[in-house]
């Protein structure tokens, strides 16, 4: 029996020492020490023997069987560092690669489109204002001549917010930039002139409208000026932003409620790919003087022009682009060639 279990002892370190992975030395592991093993079945026998015999053959089998468990442990942490190793090697880190660079950041061509026109309103002696993007009902609309239930609020499809403000005014999400005109005019002495660019929100989306856009807003507040100021501003902008003379202005009878009379105002290159067409850039009129009194002015003593015009759409004429989408997009494959 003793020469046996050496026998046994020494077959199953070969095997086992030689396991090439986990499941072959589980395999092995059975083979000796499972409930079939040839180990665990010379235990069962061990009732057969005589009490004299089983207790030197216990011991003996004992012994075989430790030294099977200690070769099963060395070869399972054999493996597992050879398999550390191996995951090492793999995801060892090349530090000589080049690296992948990281491009300079640019700004987003409707940044640079509100730039240009901000610079170029204050060289005509123009102020730049903001507002809050959450507004009050009040300022979105009443105050701009359009009560609550006046039908000219369905021209808008407006995101309503929950809650209520301090003073328990309903709250939106602003659907143009003419609350600015309200805050602005509220807070300053005429002269008044001023823009307010700024993100406007519509329940809207398509190719030529996205439910978030922008919009500058235009109010010059005077005693002394005319349609003709608006004109020609107005027309001062379009030929600098373009960057051309060549484009004709007109102004086209239209309805909003906070101007009287209001206007759209269109334009039309003479030449280029769009040369002959009309296209719509603005909205504008006389400052009514319902608002003129939400001003906190006389409409007796002064006189105001406002316009608003979006900024996509004239981003979209300036640089020829023909999807509105592609600014809210994020692909840098598109965005990347604003930053030239
Ligand atoms: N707020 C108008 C809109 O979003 C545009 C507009 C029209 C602004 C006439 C004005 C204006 O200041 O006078 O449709």
């Amino acid at each position: 029996m003793d020469l046996d279990l050496n026998q046994l002892v020494a077959t199953a370190g070969a095997l086992i020492g030689q396991a090439p992975d986990a499941a072959a030395l589980a395999d092995a592991k059975a083979r000796f020490l499972g409930k079939e093993g040839e180990i665990t079945r010379h235990m069962k026998a061990l009732g057969r023997l005589s009490p004299a015999e089983r207790a030197a053959a216990g011991k003996a089998l004992n012994e075989a069987k430790q030294a099977v468990e200690a070769a099963v442990n060395a070869r399972e942490q054999a493996l597992a560092a050879a398999l550390l190793d191996a995951r090492l090697a793999q995801e060892a880190i090349d530090v000589t690669l080049p690296g992948r660079g990281s491009g300079a950041g640019g700004l987003h061509p409707l940044s640079l489109t509100i730039e240009r026109i901000e610079a170029i309103f204050r060289s005509i002696g123009f102020d730049v204002a903001d507002g809050p993007e959450i507004e009050e009902d009040f300022f979105n609309f009443t105050a701009l001549n359009t009560p609550e239930n006046h039908p000219a609020r369905s021209m808008h499809d407006t995101f309503y917010v929950e809650g209520r403000d301090a003073h328990g005014h309903g709250l939106l999400l602003r659907t143009h930039t003419s609350p600015v005109q309200i805050r602005y005019a509220r807070t300053h002495q005429p002269p008044i002139k001023v823009i307010a660019p700024g993100k406007t929100y519509r329940v809207d989306s398509d190719a030529t409208h996205s439910p978030m856009f922008q919009q500058f807003e235009g109010l010059w507040v005077d005693d002394d000026i005319s349609f003709t100021d608006l004109k020609s501003v107005y027309t001062e902008f379009l030929q600098r932003f373009f960057e051309t003379t060549d484009l004709d202005v007109r102004f086209r009878p239209s309805y909003f409620p906070f101007t009287e009379p209001s206007a759209e105002i269109d334009m039309r290159f003479r030449d280029g790919p769009l040369a002959g067409r009309w296209l719509e850039v603005a909205g504008s009129g006389q400052v009514h003087p319902t608002v003129m009194r939400n001003y906190g002015l006389d409409p007796e003593r002064y006189l105001g022009f406002a316009f608003g015009s979006g900024v996509e759409r004239l981003a979209m004429l300036r640089y020829g682009v023909g999807d509105l989408r592609l600014f809210y997009e994020n692909d840098l494959r598109f965005l990347a060639q604003f930053n030239r």
